[in-house]
């Protein structure tokens, strides 16, 4: 599941990624994807002690960033649709002018979510965490473009009635600093959250039937990083033997083949 995210942000061009989990699973990630090599990208490792709320990443992350304009995607969010590339690059150029962008989504169940209302022109108005009265079905995804002062902002927050520091109250910090943005994901986009068992059974089935369709992979970093150029054919097909004959390895192997240029 972790190569969704990892590749949402190698396809934005970012290879510089800190990966925050818990004290359990960080472990298993480095265990995983080491330092991001095989990739063409460097990783890095953080651990959360408690889950103290989404905001506390730029807390621990404060070092790692150094003031530089950031993305923060969750582990457990899928995003797929052709013209995605175009919309993070534009989010990345938002961060270098001094702003901070939020991928909207319509969804049929909008309580559930971090929910923002715009206006005619796609400006927020207002962002509200899981409200039970939802001023639209617009959901705040879970992919965040932020300035280099994101950390400087994760600093001014408060723990919620939750105890979280909430990833729409620092939003809400660049709505009232004027430099929130928001782009909305259409229709024919599909985003997904997997963290409950029905939402990551729906993702498997789509996932699967796009796969099979078109004889594709969706989420390879391997493939990525050969078409990005940041790995050559044989790092590929190094990585390629670490998957023995599993339809994975044999995905890479047809790649080095040029045999998948989309
Ligand atoms: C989190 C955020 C929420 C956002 C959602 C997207 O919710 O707090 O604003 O809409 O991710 O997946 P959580 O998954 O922690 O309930």
């Amino acid at each position: 599941m972790i190569y969704y995210p990892l590749s949402t942000l190698m396809l934005a061009g970012i290879r510089d990624i800190l990966l925050i989990s818990t004290p359990d699973d960080a472990p298993q990630f480095v265990k995983l994807l080491g330092d991001g090599s095989q990739f063409g990208i460097q990783l890095s490792y953080a651990v959360q002690e408690k889950p103290a709320g989404l905001a506390q990443a730029f807390l621990i992350g404060e070092d790692f960033l150094a003031g530089e304009s950031c993305a923060m995607i969750l582990g457990d969010n899928l995003f797929y649709g052709g013209w995605f590339r175009r919309n993070l690059q534009e989010a990345i150029i938002n961060a270098s002018e001094g702003c901070a962008t939020v991928f909207g989504y319509y969804v049929k169940d909008p309580e559930r979510f971090g929910i923002m209302e715009l206006d005619h022109d796609k400006n927020v108005l207002s962002v509200e965490e899981k409200p039970a009265h939802p001023k639209s079905n617009y959901c705040i995804t879970g992919l965040y473009v932020y300035d280099g002062r994101v950390s400087e902002f994760a600093k001014q927050l408060k723990p919620s009635s939750r105890n979280e520091l909430e990833i729409t109250d620092l939003n809400r910090l660049y709505l009232e600093d004027g430099t929130l943005r928001a782009q909305v994901l259409g229709r024919g986009f599909a985003w997904m959250d997997m963290g409950t068992v029905d939402s990551l059974m729906e993702a498997a089935v789509f996932v699967e039937t796009v796969q099979n369709r078109q004889g594709v992979v969706i989420s390879a970093p391997e493939e990525i990083a050969y078409h990005e150029k940041w790995i050559g054919r044989e790092e590929l097909l190094v990585a390629a033997a670490r998957y023995g004959n599993s339809p994975y390895g044999e995905h890479l192997r047809r790649v080095s083949e040029d045999r998948f240029l989309v």
